[in-house]
């Protein structure tokens, strides 16, 4: 069979299963847990162009599987578990993540079944953050963190630890008056070596650039200046991070983790500070005993993707091949698209359950879908260097920006548009 041939074959067999299954089995109507309860929404500013919209037309056929080439955007809404697993339909290219929130997680699993359905690898959305784990110093609270952490493995996914060394949600005695270089290790190495051997990949660094940085700046002198451990100690402290992590769990992939890096200037800076920081390593003898002689520091470069109907694949797509060369992983970490401009959606605000106060349109979320389909056949493209796609969130009722509608869901589990221009890139 070709492999069109197997896709449609595939398709049919999907597509029995459904009918079968929305006749003869029950909707399980499920509990999607508690959304974040963090402080210090970031707002991620939009940049780029106008986004254009263009209308899709075309009947697809009911809203799962993957029937290459047509045009699902009309496709009937469908509920999230009578859809086939993402994390299964993506399985030879990347993995499909989420986050999760102590709600997800009951005893030693994870209770929410759309994330077992979809899923194979998990970020806390807020628990494993410094302001959770550690609010005063040489206390550390990891109950919720390890029962989250727990359930997720014993459940089969994959955890990412999100994250160590960032300028909100921080435990302000990393970096008040006594933010020094031995508070950030001792810090680094009492979390990381918690958890060592459970976390896939650690977000060792959060969001150190700032926004509208030139590409002809210093990565060593162009960080925020609102990174704490920037403002005491400059940009070594970077290195520092990076090493205290991987001698505490070498076996954890190490990460830089950053928004709006479909900005050429923000992404040139990450591009300079990994390879320096790899180039140190390198020609340094700073290694835990045993380790292979051309292992990378930082192995990987973590695109959130909270993107807006204004940013465009083909910006993604540039950071994509200026990141190539570097060797690391990339992971496409937090991704949501709002349904409309970051400025307009600015005016509603962030949080969930902000969906009451929502303009985004209808004409919006087709933009939003022909966005979210560009980008998933560019992330099949780069597959070679794409190890994880992670989504912000289910349902855009529970998102961090939910007056944008951001997500592929809405807020009773329905399938939008957005979800069947990603299946349709499958196809492509
Ligand atoms: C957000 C959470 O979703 C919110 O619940 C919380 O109030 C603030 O943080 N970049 C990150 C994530 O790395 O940790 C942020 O998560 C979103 C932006």
């Amino acid at each position: 069979m070709t492999k069109s041939g197997k896709t449609g074959f595939l398709a049919l067999i999907i597509g029995i299963a459904l009918v079968f299954a929305v006749i003869v089995l029950p909707l399980t109507g499920c509990d999607d847990g508690n959304n974040g309860n963090g402080n210090n929404g970031n707002g991620n500013n939009g940049n780029g162009n106008n986004g254009n919209d263009n209308g899709n037309s075309g009947s697809g056929n009911n809203g799962n599987g993957n029937n290459g080439g047509t045009d699902q955007t009309d496709n009937p809404p469908v509920d999230i578990m009578s859809l086939p697993p993402m994390k299964t339909q993506f399985s030879s290219y990347f993995m499909i993540g989420n986050i999760f929130n102590p709600g997800d997680v009951s005893g030693s699993s994870v209770t929410n079944t759309r994330l077992t359905r979809h899923y194979n690898i998990l970020t806390a959305e807020n628990n494993m953050k410094p302001s959770y784990i550690a609010p005063s110093q040489g206390s550390y609270n990891f109950t919720t963190a390890d029962s989250m952490v727990n359930a997720a493995r014993a459940s089969g996914f994959k955890v990412v630890g999100h994250t160590l060394l960032w300028h909100s949600q921080n435990a302000n005695w990393m970096t008040s008056s006594s933010c020094t270089p031995a508070n950030m290790k001792t810090y680094i190495t009492a979390v990381v070596d918690h958890f060592k051997g459970k976390i896939y990949s650690w977000d060792v660094l959060n969001e150190v650039f700032p926004d509208g940085v030139s590409a002809s700046a210093d990565w060593k002198t162009a960080m925020r200046s609102d990174n704490p451990w920037f403002a005491n100690q400059g940009y070594s402290f970077v290195y520092e991070g990076f090493l205290a992590a991987r001698l505490a769990d070498p076996a954890a992939i190490l990460y830089y983790n950053d928004y709006n890096l479909d900005n050429s200037g923000k992404a040139m800076m990450v591009r300079n500070m990994v390879k320096a920081v790899n180039d140190k390593y390198l020609a340094s003898s700073d290694k835990p005993v045993g380790e292979s002689a051309g292992r990378l520091l930082i192995e990987g470069i973590g695109m959130q993707s909270h993107h807006n109907t204004n940013v465009q694949a083909s910006s993604i797509r540039a950071t994509l091949n200026l990141f190539k060369p570097l060797g690391v992983k990339i992971s496409i970490s937090e991704l949501d698209v709002l349904g409309q401009s970051y400025q307009d959606f600015a005016k509603a605000g962030h949080g969930p359950n902000k969906q009451g106060s929502t303009t985004v349109t209808a004409q919006g979320l087709q933009t939003q879908a022909r966005l979210y389909g560009e980008y998933f056949k560019l992330f099949i493209e780069f597959k070679d260097i794409i190890e994880r796609v992670s989504f912000w969130g289910i349902t855009d009722n529970q998102s961090w920006r939910s007056a944008g509608l951001p997500l592929l869901f809405d807020s009773s589990g329905k399938s939008k548009p957005a979800y069947n221009k990603v299946i349709e890139a499958l196809g492509q």
